[in-house]
């Protein structure tokens, strides 16, 4: 028997007439006694495909009669213009297979967000979803292309990790065959960096873990964290390197997303900025200025920047804001003094526009060992558990620096998603490990 050869729904569009075949899933369904409306979706499109009682056997029409939503088919046909229908093509069914039949979908179209959460596994399959899917996979991909594309070897550290580097406050334990002091990974920093002094440049696109205790539209507690660190770096190479990565990874999905842009309703508009014109650059010390000036926000010099104030310094531009030279004690113990104001340090957020928070984080690396030492005491830490991370800056140890950039909130921002959740297949929060 001759294999049929099935094209995409796109496919099938973009050749416009003649006969084809197509698979997919049944998106929505009408009909009557003489006539079935089928809405088919496949990965690429959806296309509506009209069925008459009249060009089927009786047992044939008797599955099409009762197909459900999400069935589903193999349809053959020929295609045709018809400004009626929701992509303008119609297929005009001639042989149809049920595959995969589907009883009762569980997603109705008004369901509740809890509903959605609950049914996750299904609801990947709509168009919001599979149109967010599709952005993700450009923005790893243009990640990556990205580092290679100036020089960085992918390096990979274990997930697995005995120490701190972002607080104690938010880490996960694990129970290490009984063993305490075992961690979940909030990220590769304390075992990229002795890396650099193989390699020189390094990144890696790997998942991060943090408890975070708060349930903001922000937070998982497991996401995607792409990083970089390199020798021989001053702290406006690290900055340089995070600004053009942006750029890169908004060009790569405005240049391929207009449609599942328009899908998610977001406005490229707001996006091409970010591409176009230099990001907005600011010292701690001059956005407390810039928000008592332009926002009758007054901040005590010393305290964290908060979301409120993050949210209310981005409304005043339309590019992402770095923001640098926080002071050392809201900052990590790796960060390296200013020379300059030593009460500062050579640490770097881009805040993203609109509201969407900060979208990377990074520093040049403070070499001083005692400093190192100092300041992890300063923490609540034992620098002795730290031995193999010190000795960085015993042999050979040269000025080096890095960032990680949380991969759900880029896509949070460029899809301009009301909430990171949606930004990943299977969210984990506070609330949510299943399914
Ligand atoms: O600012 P953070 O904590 O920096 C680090 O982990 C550094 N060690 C990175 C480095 O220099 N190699 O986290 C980096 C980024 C943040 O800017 C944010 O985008 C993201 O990780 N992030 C989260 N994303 C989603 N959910 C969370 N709970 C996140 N916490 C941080
Ligand atoms: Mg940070």
């Amino acid at each position: 028997m001759v294999k049929t050869e099935y094209i995409t729904v796109q496919d099938a569009i973009t050749k416009g007439s003649g006969e084809v075949s197509l698979h997919g899933w049944v998106h929505r369904e009408r009909g009557s006694k003489k006539l079935k409306f089928i809405v088919l979706r496949d990965s690429s499109e959806i296309i509506q495909c009209i069925l008459k009682r009249d060009d089927f056997d009786e047992k044939t029409w008797d599955s099409i009669d009762k197909i459900q939503v999400e069935a589903s088919v193999e349809l053959t046909g020929t295609i045709a213009k018809d400004e009626r229908a929701p992509t303008g093509y119609e297929l005009k069914v001639s042989k149809f297979t049920l595959v995969g039949e589907s009883h009762e979908f569980p997603i109705q179209k008004d369901a509740s967000k809890e509903h959605l959460a609950d049914h996750r596994h299904l609801h990947l399959r709509s168009r919001k979803m599979t149109a967010i899917l599709k952005i993700r996979s450009t923005i790893f991909g243009a990640i990556d292309q990205y580092f290679r594309g100036v020089g960085f070897y992918e390096y990979h550290s274990p997930t697995l990790q005995a120490v701190q580097c972002e607080g104690g406050s938010d880490l996960f334990d694990v129970d290490y065959f009984g063993k305490k002091g075992v961690f979940l990974a909030q990220t590769w920093q304390l075992y990229a960096e002795p890396a650099v002094f193989a390699l020189e440049k390094i990144y890696t696109i790997a998942p991060s873990f943090r408890a975070e205790k708060s349930k903001t539209s922000r937070h998982l507690t497991e996401y995607w964290h792409a990083e970089m660190e390199m020798a021989w770096s001053n702290f406006d190479d690290i900055i340089g390197h995070g600004e053009a990565l942006l750029k890169h990874v908004v060009a790569a999905v405005l240049a391929k997303h207009n449609k599942e842009l328009e899908i998610l309703g977001r406005d490229p508009a707001k996006l091409q900025p970010t591409v176009d014109k230099p990001f907005v650059r600011m010292t701690y010390t001059e956005a407390l200025k810039i928000l008592k000036e332009k926002c009758d926000m007054e901040i005590e010099w010393g305290k964290d920047l908060r979301t409120i104030e993050e949210d209310k310094l981005s409304k005043l531009y339309d590019v992402p804001i770095i923001c640098t030279h926080y002071p050392k004690k809201v900052k990590a113990f790796y960060m390296m003094e200013d020379p300059d104001d030593p009460r500062t340090v050579q640490g770097v957020d881009f805040i993203g526009t609109e509201g969407y928070g900060e979208l990377i984080g990074g520093s040049h690396r403070e070499h001083d060992i005692e400093k190192v030492k100092a300041a992890l005491i300063e923490d609540g830490e034992d620098p002795s558990e730290y031995e193999f991370y010190l000795d960085t800056r015993r042999y050979g140890t040269v000025p080096h620096g890095g960032f990680g950039m949380g991969v759900e909130r880029i896509i949070s921002w460029i899809c301009g998603l009301e909430t990171i959740k949606d930004a990943i297949p299977f969210p984990r929060t506070m609330e949510r490990y299943k399914p």
